[in-house]
C-alpha cells in the first residue's frame, strides 16, 4: 500500500504498523473459517470503529457469510459506568438460529459488549461470539470473552485502522499514539 504521511507527523509512535495488522487479520480470519466451516455466519460490525477491521476479516474469511452493523452509543457521561447502552442502529437482520459474530474495534471497560451481549442473547441466535481487533485488559470494568483476539494493547488512546480522535484518523492504516499537543490534553 501507498506510504500515508500526511497524518504520520501527528503521531508519537505508530504502536502497530500495518503490516502487523494485516498479519493477524489473516489469522483471525483462518481461524474464523475454520470454526465456522458448514455454516454462514453474521459478521456484526459495530459503527463506526469496527468498520476497518470488518472490512478487511470479511475477505479473510473463506465461507459464504453475510454482515450487518449496529450503531451503538453510552447513555450520558454520567451513567457510563453502569454500562447501559442506546441502539442508535440496531440489525437489519433476525438473528434467531444465526451464528453471529461481533466484530469490534477495542474492548476498554467492555461495558459496551457486555451489553451487546445480553441484548444480542435475548434474540436466541445458535450462537454469539466476539472478536475484537484490541483490547485494552488493564481498564476493564466488567469480565468479557473475546473468543478471537487481535493485540493486547496499554492504557493509551490509541487512533488508525478505524479508532479515531474526534472524527479522524480512522483512514490511518497502522494504530498509532497521537502526540500530546494534537490531543489537546483532552481526556475522556
Ligand atoms: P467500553 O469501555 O464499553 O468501550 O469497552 C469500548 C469503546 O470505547 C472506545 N474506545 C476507544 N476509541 N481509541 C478510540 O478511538 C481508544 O483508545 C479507545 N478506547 C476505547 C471505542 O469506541 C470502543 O468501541
Ligand atoms: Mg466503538
Amino acid at each position: 500500500m501507498r506510504e500515508m504521511t500526511s497524518m504520520e507527523p501527528d503521531l508519537r509512535e505508530v504502536m502497530i504498523p500495518s503490516a502487523d495488522i494485516q498479519a493477524k487479520v489473516r489469522e483471525l480470519g483462518e481461524a474464523v473459517t475454520r470454526d465456522y466451516a458448514g455454516e454462514r455466519p453474521l459478521l456484526v460490525g459495530i459503527l463506526r470503529g469496527g468498520v476497518v477491521f470488518l472490512s478487511d476479516l470479511m475477505r479473510a474469511v473463506d465461507l459464504p457469510c453475510e454482515i450487518d452493523f449496529m450503531d451503538i452509543s453510552s447513555y450520558g457521561a454520567g451513567t457510563s459506568s453502569s454500562g447501559v447502552v442506546r441502539i442508535l442502529k440496531d440489525l437489519e437482520e433476525d438473528i434467531t438460529g444465526r451464528h453471529v459474530l461481533i466484530v469490534e474495534d477495542i474492548v476498554d471497560t467492555g461495558l459496551t459488549l457486555s451489553y451487546l451481549n445480553r441484548a444480542l442473547l435475548a434474540r436466541k441466535p445458535a450462537s454469539l461470539e466476539i472478536c475484537a481487533l484490541l483490547t485494552k485488559p488493564s481498564r476493564r470494568k466488567v469480565p468479557i470473552e473475546v473468543k478471537y483476539l487481535g493485540f493486547e494493547v496499554p492504557d493509551e488512546f490509541v487512533v488508525g485502522y478505524g479508532l479515531d480522535y474526534a472524527g479522524a484518523y480512522r483512514n490511518l492504516p497502522d494504530i498509532g499514539v497521537l502526540k500530546p499537543e494534537v490531543f489537546g490534553g483532552a481526556e475522556e
